[in-house]
């Protein structure tokens, strides 16, 4: 089964407008055909709107974080409605980031996808262990609940709608990458969690992402494995050239 590679950058809060806007113009006309990679730039919220405007022809925006809630008094926080309302085709859902530092549980990120699909945004689902855990050889076992948690209550053809990234923690903006081995074989695993809840013809087909000090240099062997379909990059995609050479580079893939 062929599945289409994608790359998602993860600006995190860097940059500013000026920076953000140079890139798009750096990178619009470049990005390979969306017909053959997906090429996504996951932004800083206040910076959609003017990058969405700008997308070229092959390049999608996707959001870092959404609310669950359709809408409500929720101080600061932004709906999938709104999202969509405003060309967001994409979110970052339970980043390990936000699971540490803004109380995202396995809950709500569950609730956040079933919001997400129902709008049409596709989720880019985050998943994976700590160093702990790791060490302790339980990574499959953890993984595969914080899988089957996400998922609940989400239908095959909506589940049909998402996107896995698997980021150890102990990979992201350490300079330690998983080796493509560790990490397509935990993403097997993953398809197989995937293919115990819907069968095959999702899990066949549903991309997953391995994401943790994705830059130039790895990227190409990471990529020519089995099972990971694409990268979720935080570091290296903030750099227009760098993300060029990350998205053509599943190009090889595609073939
Ligand atoms: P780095 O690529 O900087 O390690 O970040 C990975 C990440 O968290 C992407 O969501």
């Amino acid at each position: 089964m062929k599945r289409k590679p994608l790359i998602a950058g993860n600006w995190k809060m860097y940059k500013t407008k000026d920076d953000a806007l140079a890139f798009i113009y750096a990178v619009n006309l470049e990005v390979p055909d969306k017909d053959i990679v997906e090429s996504v730039i996951c932004a800083p919220a206040i910076f959609l709107r003017d990058l969405v405007k700008r997308e070229g022809e092959n390049l999608r925006i996707g959001a870092q974080n959404m609310h669950y809630a359709e809408k409500g008094a929720y101080t600061g926080e932004i709906s999938a409605a709104m999202l969509k309302s405003y060309g967001v085709d994409y979110a970052v859902i339970g980043h390990s980031e936000r699971r540490a530092y803004y109380n995202e549980t396995d809950e709500t990120v569950n609730l956040k996808v079933l919001t997400a699909v129902k709008e049409n945004i596709t989720p880019i689902i985050c998943v994976g262990e700590s160093l702990d855990t790791r060490e302790a050889g339980t990574t499959d076992a953890f993984v595969k609940k914080q899988v089957e948690k996400a998922y609940l209550n989400v239908s095959k053809a909506d589940a049909l709608k998402t996107v896995i990234a698997y980021e150890p923690i102990w990979a992201i903006g350490t300079g330690r990458t998983a080796t493509p081995e560790q990490a397509n074989e935990t993403i097997m695993g993953i398809r197989q969690v995937i293919k115990q809840i819907y069968g095959s013809e999702v899990s066949d087909s549903l991309r997953i992402l391995y994401g943790g000090s994705v830059n130039t240099k790895n990227v190409d062997s990471l990529l020519a494995t089995s099972d990971i379909d694409g990268a979720l990059v935080g570091g290296a995609s903030l750099d227009p050239q760098s993300y060029l050479t990350l998205v053509k580079a599943a190009l090889n893939k595609a073939k």
